[in-house]
């Protein structure tokens, strides 16, 4: 186990990332409680055990009247719950913010140790990362914190995803990204007002029919597709994070009433790559419990692939379907996965 002391070596700007085992476990929800919410904060000791993390969210949604409040009710959280098997996280203010030095400096020393990762949003390049990495490794010294804090980066303006590679590779402490629809949208200048999920308007038509003349029937009725908004940014973010060796999450799904489209998003964020999702109600956590889950289907195909490969090298037929070497690295992340969320 690493040490608070490993921490304060400075990483040289534009040193090679490095790259390294994830020290914490995949996390399917990232459920978001405001602390200054008597009402949420009051359910936070029941929800221990039915969620990966628990997060106290300091930044957004929390007013900034409330902002010494929520960062109050978080500590007395921290040191009254035992969270089990439940990681508790939180979201900082960001760090152009009067809030963000406040944050860490009252939350390290009184709940530093029971603290897994730390999220900072709006991270522009890499440093804003050495800044947060070196304020930690301050105050875990003069807490004398044995396990270090870890660091989760919120992917939400332009200037943060030209960087993505830097972000990923800034800091031994990286957990992990999430992407951060709305702000980015904002940073962006999307002309969307939805926070996650995809758009009517963002679609592709099906060719139009040819009319016996052989020209095209523009106004027929043609089907119409649905595109991703979030495609892109998601598929450079997973990129990002499995080069340096970090967990990718999707983020907000701002619908709660649309339980349906909630599922078919963070189910193409898994499917992409993602490891989990936030939760913003109690009943995205089922959702994200079971998305970002390798189904009991998939974990048995994936076995027979494994059993069926032998010494993982050759190639065999199972089903009329080819495996071979790079099938079974698939299948291999499958099973994997099953193991890692079954520990
Ligand atoms: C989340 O913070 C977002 O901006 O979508
Ligand atoms: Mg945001």
């Amino acid at each position: 186990m690493r040490s608070a002391k490993d921490f304060f070596a400075p990483l040289a700007v534009g040193a090679p990332a490095p790259v390294r085992e994830v020290p914490a476990r995949p996390s399917r929800a990232i459920h978001f409680f405001d602390p200054s919410n008597p009402k949420m904060a009051a359910k936070v000791p029941a929800m221990v055990g039915t969620v990966d993390v628990l997060l106290g969210n300091l930044e957004d949604a929390v007013k900034a009247d409330k902002k010494i409040e929520a960062r109050e009710g978080l500590v007395r959280i921290g040191q009254e719950v035992d969270f089990g098997p439940t990681q508790l996280w939180t979201r900082i203010n960001s760090l152009d913010s009067p809030w963000a030095l406040d944050d860490l400096t009252t939350l390290v020393p009184a709940i530093g140790h029971k603290l897994d990762v730390v999220m900072v949003p709006k991270v522009q390049g890499a440093e804003d990362i050495h800044y947060v990495d070196r304020l930690l490794a301050q105050l875990e010294a003069k807490a004398g914190l044995e396990r270090p804090i870890l660091v989760h980066a919120i992917l939400e303006t332009a200037r943060g995803v030209a960087n993505v590679e830097e972000i990923c590779g800034a800091s031994p402490r990286m957990q992990g990204l999430s992407l951060g629809p709305a702000d980015l949208a904002a940073d962006r200048r999307m002309k969307t007002t939805r926070v996650g999920g995809g758009h009517p308007g963002y679609l592709v038509r099906q060719d139009p029919p040819k009319g016996e003349d052989g020209t095209a029937q523009i106004e027929a009725q043609r089907a119409t597709y649905q595109q991703d908004l979030w495609h892109y940014t998601v598929a450079r973010m997973v990129d990002a994070c499995a080069a340096h060796g970090i967990y990718p999450y999707y983020g907000p799904f701002g619908d709660i009433t649309d339980v349906v489209a909630c599922e078919d998003q963070f189910r193409n964020a898994f499917l992409l790559g993602c490891v989990g999702t936030w939760s913003l109600h109690p009943k995205q956590i089922a959702i994200a419990n079971r998305v970002f889950s390798p189904s009991v289907e998939d974990i048995r195909h994936a076995r027979r692939v494994v059993a069926a490969m032998g010494d993982g090298t050759g190639a065999v037929m199972l089903d009329g379907k080819m495996e071979d070497d790079a099938s079974l690295k698939q299948c291999l992340v499958m099973v994997d996965l099953a193991e890692q969320l079954a520990a």
